[in-house]
This record gives C-alpha cells, sequence and structure tokens, in this order.
C-alpha cells in the first residue's frame, strides 16, 4: 500500500496524506477514548509504539493497552496515580507551547509526590555539532548501524539535519538541556538532570536499549 501510494503522488501529496491519516487517528482516539481511566499500574509509558513494557500502562493512538492523543491538554488518571512516566522519542511529535507543555503539566498531576519522568529525544545541540563538525556524516553513521537498510543515497550529507527536523512533517520541535529545562521546571517538575540511556535501563532493566545517545537527549526530573 505504501508503495503504491508512494508510487501515484508526490512526495507532499504523500507526506500530506500521512498528515491527514496520523490527525484522524487522533480524532478517533478523541472520540472514544475514556474521560476517567482506573488502574493498578504504577508506571507509565507514553507513546509506547512497537515497545510496550510488561507490567507498564502502555498509552499510545492505536494497538496499545489505552489509546489516547497524548495532547489534548488532559489525562485520564486520578492525582498522584503513577510512580514513574518515560516517553522516548515522542515529544518531538507535539507542538510546544498547546500541546506539550500542558501533556507535562498533566504528567506532574498525575505522578505520586517524588515520582520521576524520563524522557528522551533527538537532541539539537547534537544535531546541530555533527553539522557544523562533520557535515553530520557522523549521524548518519550510527543510524545506519542502528538501521542497516537505511541510506539517504547520494544526497549529501547535511540534508540528515533537513530530516530529523520534518521527518516527513511528523516532527514539530527539536530540544536542547535548556529547553528541556524550561519545559519540565515551567510544568513544576523540579531536579531536571540530563541522563543517558545507560541511566533509565538501569532504573528499568525491563526496557530494551535504542542505543541511540548519540544523537538523542535524555533527561530525567522529579516532582
Ligand atoms: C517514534 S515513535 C516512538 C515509539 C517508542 N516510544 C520507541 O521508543 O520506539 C513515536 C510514537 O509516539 C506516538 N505518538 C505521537 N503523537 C502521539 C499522540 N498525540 N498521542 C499518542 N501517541 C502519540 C506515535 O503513535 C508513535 O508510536
Amino acid at each position: 500500500m505504501k508503495t503504491y501510494l508512494k508510487s501515484k503522488l508526490s512526495m507532499r501529496q504523500y507526506e500530506l496524506l500521512r498528515m491527514a491519516a496520523f490527525e484522524f487517528k487522533r480524532w478517533k482516539c478523541r472520540v472514544t477514548a475514556p474521560k476517567k481511566f482506573a488502574t493498578e499500574l504504577k508506571q507509565l509509558q507514553l507513546g509506547s509504539g512497537a515497545r510496550p513494557l510488561k507490567h507498564w500502562l502502555n498509552v499510545d493512538m492505536i494497538g496499545s493497552d489505552l489509546n489516547l492523543d497524548i495532547a489534548t491538554g488532559s489525562l485520564p488518571f486520578a492525582d498522584n496515580q503513577f510512580d514513574v512516566i518515560v516517553s522516548q522519542h515522542v515529544i518531538e511529535h507535539l507542538t510546544l507551547e498547546d500541546e506539550f507543555l500542558p501533556l507535562l503539566k498533566e504528567c506532574h498531576r498525575s505522578l505520586s509526590e517524588g515520582g520521576v519522568i524520563w524522557l528522551s529525544t533527538p537532541d539539537l545541540e547534537k544535531v546541530a555539532r555533527s553539522y557544523v563538525d562533520h557535515k553530520n556524516e557522523d549521524m548518519i553513521t550510527d543510524r545506519q548501524q542502528r538501521i542497516p537498510d537505511w541510506n539517504m543515497g547520494s544526497i549529501p550529507s547535511q540534508h540528515f539535519m533537513n530530516d530529523i527536523f520534518h521527518q516527513q512533517l511528523e516532527h514539530r520541535n527539536l530540544f536542547d538541556l535548556e529547553l528541556l529545562t524550561w519545559c519540565l521546571t515551567e510544568a513544576g517538575f523540579k531536579n531536571v538532570q540530563r541522563t543517558d540511556e545507560k541511566d533509565l535501563v538501569e532504573a528499568h532493566p525491563e526496557i530494551p536499549m535504542r542505543n541511540d545517545d548519540y544523537q538523542s537527549i535524555y533527561v530525567r526530573a522529579t516532582k
């Protein structure tokens, strides 16, 4: 289906169709999602995708334990419900003011006192530094090691930067530590720290490695 559509549509039309499909999924979640959701689970994963975690409540738009649009400004959970919230490579899909900040405030409300939030996302600073120092060739090598059948053909390497900024219209923002710290603090979080994937997996060994420190920023903050 994907190959057929790509052969019939221009790249721009194909991207717009994907965005329309994404918006349709979000709309479907909005009309079907429960207003309140009670759970015994204490660990929440936002945007679980193909990586659901056992003994966690895995939330995504489709095929998860609880299908939700996490960008509506409200989450259906009780105050202080969770001890930990993890979200890997999801927040770059949200607009900052209308979607990400309200989500963080809801995460803060839903976490217990002392509860921890872990976020990872492409690192604006690493990507920009890689462009200046290596025209992104180092990041291309890193991605090829992680995704062997991915390549950019003969396009010059700096196009990687365009790709990571828009990812076929899916990405809305990249973050560095300062911007993420501001967002988390604005939502009420304390002790925002840069961390890495090793720390996250040591704290929660059930989380499979993405091996993506090279291009990602990981942060941890507490309520
Ligand atoms: C790049 S994938 C990352 C998946 C997984 N966390 C991982 O590390 O492999 C981004 C995920 O975020 C989900 N997502 C994006 N926007 C969302 C929204 N508004 N509500 C719920 N899920 C969303 C997508 O459906 C997708 O599964």
